[in-house]
């Protein structure tokens, strides 16, 4: 695997691949890699000639008082992992080489970033948007994955490629598992075994929001409420919302006849998890 630390570097290689007539796609991470992030990898692996990866926590995304600095990082394990795929190239710029001084362009989708995480996180998704769109530039792949995990990520990113005219297709990946249920995040790292615990009532909520569409609930007030239900019950999980909202535009509903995501951010101890289910009402 090839590791290249330069914007004008990694031009050269997509130059170069494009130039011989070969498809590039590309996973963008922070890296401390899981499971999620090698399903994403694999994927891409299959849809086209070359496999390139990015590693870069990047300051942007994170809010005055988050968790950039401590972010759990590890760059040699990260790339053992990626070589397993195998990624051809990894991009790996330090945080000067992405934002030069004087650097002042920011690339926002606006209206899908107001609610969910949004709410709670100002300047998140533009921090995100605008480094996905800076290292779309960079890498020049045809196809991007992303993990549906990251639900209104995924959205606002669909959203700036359709709005900018970006040539390239984005590629929605399934939310991978623990056995158990617990969606896979970086930041299941952060979790103390009885955090762990704790943290499976956020997909065990989804799952009684799931039942209660099955069982023929069409507002989206009832779902959100037997999602709430579980987290309520589960001591030590402090919830920072949870909303059933429309799968596409992410806009508030009442009754839904189309695909509705149900969406839960909360905290475990200290540490802030999400997770989504999308149900498709059946009839
Ligand atoms: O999902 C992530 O890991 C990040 O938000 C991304 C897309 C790599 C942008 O920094």
């Amino acid at each position: 695997m090839e590791i290249i630390e330069t914007p004008a570097a990694m031009h050269r290689w997509a130059e170069t691949a494009r130039g011989r007539g070969e498809t590039i796609a590309f996973v963008p991470t922070m890296g401390f890699l899981h499971e999620g992030h090698l399903t994403l990898m694999r994927e891409g692996r299959k849809r086209a000639a070359r496999l390139a990866s990015s590693l870069f926590v990047n300051p942007t995304q994170f809010g005055p008082h988050e968790d950039f600095s401590r972010y759990p990082r590890n760059f040699d394990r990260d790339c053992e992992l990626m070589r397993t795929v195998p990624v051809d190239v990894l991009f790996a710029p330090a945080a000067e080489a992405m934002y030069p001084p004087g650097s002042q362009t920011w690339v926002e989708a606006t209206e899908v970033t107001q609610g969910l995480c949004g709410g709670h996180r100002p300047g998140h998704f533009r921090g995100v948007t605008t480094v996905v769109a800076k290292l779309f530039n960079i890498v020049k792949p045809h196809v991007a994955l992303f993990g549906e995990k990251d639900f209104q990520q995924l959205r606002a990113i669909q959203r700036m490629v359709s709005d900018l005219n970006f040539d390239l297709e984005i590629v929605p990946v399934a939310t991978v598992r623990e056995r158990d249920g617990l969606a896979m995040s970086s930041r299941n790292a952060y979790l103390s075994p009885a955090e762990r615990e704790r943290a499976l009532a956020l997909s065990r909520a989804l799952e009684a929001a799931g039942r209660s569409v099955a069982e023929g609930a069409r507002n989206a007030a009832q779902l959100a409420c037997a999602a709430r239900f579980v987290l309520e019950r589960t001591p030590g999980v402090e919830i920072e919302y949870v909303e059933a909202v429309d799968a596409e535009s992410l806009r508030p509903i009442e009754r839904f006849d189309r695909p509705v995501v149900v969406a839960i951010a909360a905290r475990v101890g200290a540490t802030r998890l999400i997770d989504n289910m999308v149900f498709t009402p059946r009839g």
